[in-house]
């Protein structure tokens, strides 16, 4: 099992590509099952969860071929086999993202429940529940979704919270259903509208993605797009993190800052001074960061997916911060983790108070989950002497030679087998 070892004390400077948008791309890499045309895919990022959502599509029949360095062609033209077996859904929760293209294609779909992960329970009943209401017959069964429907009809829906893959999974369905769906209580997140733009590249007829009022007319039929993934601001943000926290001054390239508002103004908060380019972010932080509390809910506010990196900075920050997780009922794992670096938090329910220390000592430490593992490589950025991270296979699901691109700013980090 590769771990991460990091020496710290290191300054960051200098520049860095980011790579495509991880949760545009999963959902983005499923709609080419909703037409039998094939479907060009640009700035996809090289990822442990991509490679596994392309072995999915492979084994329900979908054609994969490479296309130059960061290029997918996906033929669904192919398309014989609507199973999600267990053994591929329980290493990726987002290939639940299958279900609502399958059965709006195909008109049957048996997609393994995800199970939960380490951060929360994340039922999928919401998932069910609006492909019901357009008309599909769902059992659970044996921990299999299995859903009919000759043709979809176009429905009313209202989501009970605000779901970012329920939003994308009804979204793909609504598209070849029969009549106009609305989804209301919809999620306005960044990834949302690049799925959404990708569709209508694809002859689908939609309207009001980004609000939470998203109309589709239903259309017989998709035909091929090419599309480019949007950036990834959650790897944008970890690595504004990353500079922030060392005292570093780096320009992040192919990204925007256009969906990092909330973050951005929190840094700014922090201390730091940000400059947003067309397609460039610069950021030069204090040699103090200040604490700034936070609480995460669904965009446009504070993202869920950077609580666990702002936790790491605030570690180290000068004054103490209240962090409340609303999203995941157990988004907190990597606290116990950073307090093995010396940090000093309590947590009372889903509120994390963080008073900053002077400084953190280097240790071994394990990875928990994506976003966890993030705040371990920043935090280990600045403790003293060598961390090791354990089970670092969580951040090669969700960050792009994440070594290679710290060491390029900097960083003193190297992978250990
Ligand atoms: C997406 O997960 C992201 N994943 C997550 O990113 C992100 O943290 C999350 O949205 C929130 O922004 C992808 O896009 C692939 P939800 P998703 O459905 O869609 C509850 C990362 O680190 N819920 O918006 O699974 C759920 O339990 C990952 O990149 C139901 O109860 O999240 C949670 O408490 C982690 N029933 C809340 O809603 C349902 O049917 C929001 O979940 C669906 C959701």
């Amino acid at each position: 099992m590769d771990k991460l070892l990091i020496e710290g004390g290191q300054v960051l400077s200098g520049e860095v590509a980011m790579s495509g948008a991880k949760n545009a791309a999963l959902p983005i890499l499923c709609a080419s099952l909703l037409t039998a045309e094939p479907v060009h895919f640009t700035n996809v990022p090289h990822l442990n969860d991509i490679s596994t959502m392309l072995r999915l599509l492979g084994d329900m029949g979908v054609g994969v071929t490479m296309d130059g360095v960061d290029g997918l062609v996906l033929n669904g033209g192919g398309l014989n086999n609507p199973v999600a077996s267990y053994e591929m859904v329980k290493t990726m929760r987002a290939s639940i993202l299958v279900l609502g293209p399958l059965v709006a294609r195909g008109g049957e779909a048996r997609v393994s429940l995800p199970g939960g992960c380490a951060i929360g329970a994340r039922p999928v009943d919401q998932h069910i529940k609006g492909l019901q209401a357009m008309g599909a017959e769902v059992k659970v069964e044996q921990g299999y979704v299995h859903a009919k429907a000759t043709r979809l009809k176009g429905a009313r829906i209202c989501t009970d919270m605000v779901t970012v893959t329920g939003t994308e999974n009804l979204m793909m369905a609504a598209c070849l259903a029969d009549g106009e769906t609305i989804i209301e209580n919809a999620a306005r997140e960044p990834e949302v509208v690049d799925l959404a733009n990708c569709l209508v590249s694809m002859g689908a007829r939609i309207s009001g993605a980004g609000t939470d009022v998203i109309r589709i007319q239903g259309v017989d039929k998709l035909h091929g797009a090419t599309h480019s993934i949007m950036p990834d601001r959650i790897e944008t943000g970890t690595y504004l993190c990353a500079a922030a926290i060392t005292g570093g001054d780096i320009r992040l390239l192919k990204t925007s800052a256009a969906y990092l508002d909330t973050v951005v103004d929190k840094l700014m908060d922090a201390g730091c001074e940000i400059t947003v380019e067309r397609d460039a972010i610069r950021l030069v932080a204090p040699k103090r960061l200040k604490a700034v509390s936070l609480r995460t809910a669904p965009y446009p506010a504070f993202p869920t997916d950077m609580q666990a990196q702002f936790m790491a900075i605030n570690c180290v920050a000068d004054g103490v911060a209240t962090i409340r997780e609303t999203i995941f009922e157990n988004r907190f794992m990597h606290v116990n983790e950073l307090m093995r670096l010396g940090a000093n938090i309590q947590i009372e329910g889903n509120n994390a108070i963080v008073r900053g220390v002077d400084r953190l000592e280097g240790a071994t430490v394990m990875a928990t989950d994506l976003r966890a593992s993030a705040s371990l490589v920043i935090a280990a950025l600045v403790a003293q002497g060598e961390t090791l991270i354990d089970r670092i296979y969580h951040l090669d699901r969700g960050y792009e030679r994440i070594e290679e691109k710290l060491a390029r700013l900097g960083a003193s980090v190297k992978r250990v087998h």
